[in-house]
């Protein structure tokens, strides 16, 4: 009857409380946390529980074993009375290392035991097939210890000022840029709630890139306010490119097309930035770009990974990459070309002004040369052989995001 092995065994003491709503709620909590057939024993300086505990019990479905008085304290009396816990467990353990997100695990981390009955979310992302997390915790933690605050960390006091033509060409840029950035913070926005918290470090990270984003577009915007101008024209080149990367309803293609194709791309775009402000001798908006693309580079890193380790389960993937590039590269064909607006920015800031334009705009061509080659490069590095990778590149938006 009674159990010799003490984990199957808990204790309450009552002491002195009285039969009420607290008595009660430690009872019922009790035997909620207790496995099925446990002995739950009730220690209290009242003798006379034992009939309200039986009618407890009866009502509950749980069994009243005995009392018995224990051991003096002071000059009263103990009472033990001895209770089994006869109805199922309510609370489920799930194997913490599923690669399965349990149905009913809701909005709890993983590890949790859980309720049985809780509420079904209808979370899109349920296997950690479609998630690879081999790198989560480790850019997550890189993440935090990069940290920048874009009100205090850029010496915008110490932006100089320029001839309306550049400054003109920065504040155009920096709009095409808060475009993009808005583009890279709904995308994972939008998926975050669509993934199981079960893989408790996916939601966390895809958090510090939506918050990275969100400093991005408050620093680019704040540099366009610096120039006197603020921020100027959207084309419809940028608008189709971004709408045909939002509209993308898989999170493996767009995880794709965002972290690689377009952030990688964004990557070389920034030095290229970095590099132009700091031959104007604007090293502080020079520090912006070199911070935005640290930041990007964990991104990059994250998608790399995450693609990467897809590809190497399932080599069949790359067909659907293909499609996704060349589905959008067709659809922006009959759409758009290049931002004509942001070349000629970017050209004229390279330069150093509109006499140099030209040089400037040599410069451009070769960037978007480096961009090709580089990700091309990413794209071997994620497994996709070359001849195909090279296809790929080629085939991204003139965009570049
Ligand atoms: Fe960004
Ligand atoms: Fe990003």
């Amino acid at each position: 009857m009674y159990p010799n092995n003490s984990s199957q065994k808990s204790c309450i003491f009552m002491g002195n409380l009285s039969l009420g709503t607290l008595f009660f709620l430690r009872l019922e909590n009790a035997f909620l946390l207790a496995e099925k057939g446990s002995f739950i024993e009730v220690i209290s300086c009242f003798g006379n529980l034992e009939n309200d505990l039986k009618m407890w019990c009866a009502f509950k479905g749980e069994a009243f074993i005995h009392k018995v008085a224990i051991a003096k304290n002071s000059n009263k009396d103990n009472f033990l009375y001895l209770l089994q816990k006869q109805s199922p467990k309510r609370f489920q353990k799930f194997d913490a290392n599923s690669h399965i997100a349990p149905f009913g695990h809701g909005l709890a981390p993983n590890g949790v035991l859980v309720e049985s009955a809780s509420p079904h979310y209808p979370f899109t992302y349920m296997n950690d097939n479609e998630l690879y997390n081999g790198n989560f915790t480790q850019i997550y933690e890189d993440s935090k210890k990069s940290q920048w605050n874009a009100s205090n960390d850029i010496k915008w006091k110490d932006i100089p000022s320029f001839s309306p033509a550049m400054e003109f060409a920065i504040a155009q840029i920096m709009t095409y840029l808060t475009e993009n950035e808005f583009s890279a913070l709904y995308i994972p926005a939008r998926f975050l709630g669509q993934i199981s918290p079960f893989f408790t470090t996916a939601p966390l990270l895809l958090s510090s890139i939506i918050g990275d984003e969100a400093r991005h577009i408050e620093a680019f915007i704040k540099r366009a306010n610096v120039t006197g101008l603020g921020v100027q024209y959207s084309t419809i080149a940028t608008q189709q490119s971004l709408f045909s990367l939002f509209k993308e309803t898989n999170y493996f293609k767009s995880s794709f097309l965002l972290h690689i194709m377009g952030e990688g791309t964004f990557i070389d775009l920034l030095k290229f930035l970095e590099e132009s402000f700091e031959g104007l001798g604007d090293s502080a908006s020079a520090e912006l770009f070199y911070l935005a693309r640290r930041d990007e580079s964990r991104h990059v890193a994250y998608g790399m990974n995450n693609v990467k380790h897809t590809i190497a389960e399932n080599p069949a993937k790359i067909a659907t990459l293909k499609e996704v590039v060349f589905e959008r590269k067709n659809y922006l064909n009959a759409q758009s070309g290049e931002s004509s607006l942001l070349l000629e920015s970017l050209a004229l800031l390279r330069g150093g002004g509109e006499e140099f334009i030209s040089r400037g705009y040599e410069e451009v061509l070769e960037l978007k040369k480096k961009m090709e080659k580089n990700r091309t490069k990413r794209l071997v590095e994620c497994g996709i052989d070359e001849e195909l990778a090279y296809d790929l590149s080629r085939a991204h938006t003139p965009n570049f995001m």
